[in-house]
């Protein structure tokens, strides 16, 4: 009899090793390694008669066809997605526990109208679902099919007597294949369950979403090994205590992964924020010190966003240094160059640094509205509300050219501010805005004279 050989399989990466070993060698990753059986069925047989007959098609031949696409109607959707859903494609949705996942694909599902949809769930019950559909204020309709089930192998069966328009699996870490040892959410049941979706849409022509969780790690739980066999990765994302999703296409077969879409969550389901630099600046307080409006490029589109900032002496011990939402060594950097080159001495205070609504950004450019917000506590002297800051700041105390100079001030121009401190190199070329004042900057110290006289 054959001898039956375990092997160990890396969770977080896929790498397979014959013993166990505590760190694995490919990811770094601790612990991560759980025995597998290895699998008793072969997936796809080799084709054998069938190879003679399949023939490569010289480029030339193929017709350009504009790929079709099923819109949504949810336009931040659509967006994201580069247009609406191209038949045949698989389609992962990554993001935390509790973030609105399982809600925006019933939205999705619910705005389709009278096209079929077949929402298969391994984490609730068929009734579960319905009362979500019921908070979103949906009346019932037949076209919604629900199936609780995880194994694939009988939703297939399902699948093959019906003809459904899109396929939702609710989540990828519930599903399992009968056929294989290893439990819902292993590795190689992630990997063949979605091997097996994969020849599904394509042969079928169904699109299909795959939920997946993301673990503590931030990154999606064994869905990372799918990341590259699916057509499109989108990560929904917001902070707990805020009602701001973000929708981030990572990758993208059929479009940018340029754009986002902006939701709000609501008591009735996810709402799109069509103009979201109006509902971030909505919560703003006039007159007060330690908050600047920056000009943030969120994708493709330029968002202004408040960034405060609260500077106050330290009580005991070591002063502290706190953001959300923004970059904390960043922050130190700030910090060392306002010391530097502004001369502020911040060495006795804490620092508080926070980007209102609970959005995070990562670009260089909200450097100079962070310096701001900062210098702007510190002294108790508030920015003047009318006045937008965009700028990299260096270690020397210049300010650096940013990227799309334009949107940034066109945005700025369109609600209603009346200058504009951006880096002075940025300025050449820019097309003269007559409802808005520019003002270029080149050091920090200039800025800040500029921000707060
Ligand atoms: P859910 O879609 O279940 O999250 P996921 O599938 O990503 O785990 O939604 C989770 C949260 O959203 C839940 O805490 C309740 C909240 N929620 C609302 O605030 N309003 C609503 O209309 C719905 C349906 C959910
Ligand atoms: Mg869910």
């Amino acid at each position: 009899m054959a001898k039956v050989l375990t092997k160990y399989v890396c969770q977080s990466c896929g790498y397979v090793s014959p013993r166990w070993v505590g760190k694995c060698p490919n990811c770094s990753e601790w612990n991560t390694f759980v025995e597998e059986a290895p699998s008793p069925i072969r997936l796809s047989k080799k084709p054998t008669g069938a190879a003679s007959k399949i023939e490569p098609v010289p480029m030339d031949q193929l017709d350009r066809e504009d790929v079709p696409r099923v819109r949504t109607n949810i336009e931040e959707f659509d967006r994201v997605l580069g247009g609406g859903l191209v038949p045949g494609s698989l389609i992962l949705l990554g993001g935390d526990p509790g973030i609105g996942k399982s809600t925006l694909m019933m939205q999705v599902a619910l705005q389709l109208g009278n096209q079929i949809v077949l929402y298969i769930t391994g984490e609730e019950s068929v009734r579960q679902i319905k009362l979500r559909a019921e908070r979103l204020e949906a009346s019932a309709t037949k076209n919604i099919l629900l199936l609780a089930e995880t194994n694939l192998d009988l939703i297939l069966d399902v699948i093959e007597r019906g003809t459904p328009d899109l396929i939702i699996v609710d989540s990828i870490q519930t599903m399992y294949r009968p056929g294989l040892e290893s439990a819902p959410g292993s590795v190689s049941q992630v990997r063949e369950s979605t091997a097996l979706l994969l020849r599904l849409a394509k042969t079928r022509g169904i699109p299909i979403f795959v939920i997946g969780h993301v673990t503590k790690e931030g990154m999606i739980a064994g869905p990372r090994v799918i990341e590259h066999m699916v057509d499109t990765v989108l990560q929904f994302e917001g902070e707990a205590h805020y009602s701001y999703r973000i929708l981030r296409a990572l990758k993208n077969r059929f479009g940018s992964t340029n754009e986002i879409g902006i939701f709000e969550m609501h008591e009735t389901g996810l709402r799109e924020v069509k103009n979201p630099s109006e509902a971030f600046l909505s919560e703003r307080r006039y007159g007060t010190s330690g908050s600047t409006v920056v000009s943030s490029i969120e994708g493709t589109r330029p968002i202004l966003i408040e960034v405060q900032a609260l500077v106050t002496p330290t009580s005991y011990g070591m002063p502290q240094r706190n953001t959300t939402g923004f970059d904390y060594r960043r922050l130190s950097l700030l910090l060392a160059v306002l010391e530097k080159r502004v001369g502020l001495h911040l060495g006795g205070y804490d620092v508080f640094v926070n980007i209102a609504g609970g959005v995070k950004i990562d670009e260089p450019a909200v450097d100079l509205g962070i310096a701001t917000s900062i210098t702007s506590s510190l002294r108790d002297v508030p920015v003047d509300s009318s006045c937008v800051a965009v700028g990299e700041i260096g270690l020397g105390g210049e300010i650096r050219t940013i990227g799309n100079i334009e949107k940034r001030v066109q945005e700025a121009a369109k609600l209603g501010f009346k200058r504009i401190v951006i880096p002075q190199n940025n300025v050449k070329g820019l097309k003269a805005n007559g409802e808005i004042q520019i003002v270029g900057v080149d050091r920090i110290e200039k800025a800040m004279e500029e921000l707060l006289g």
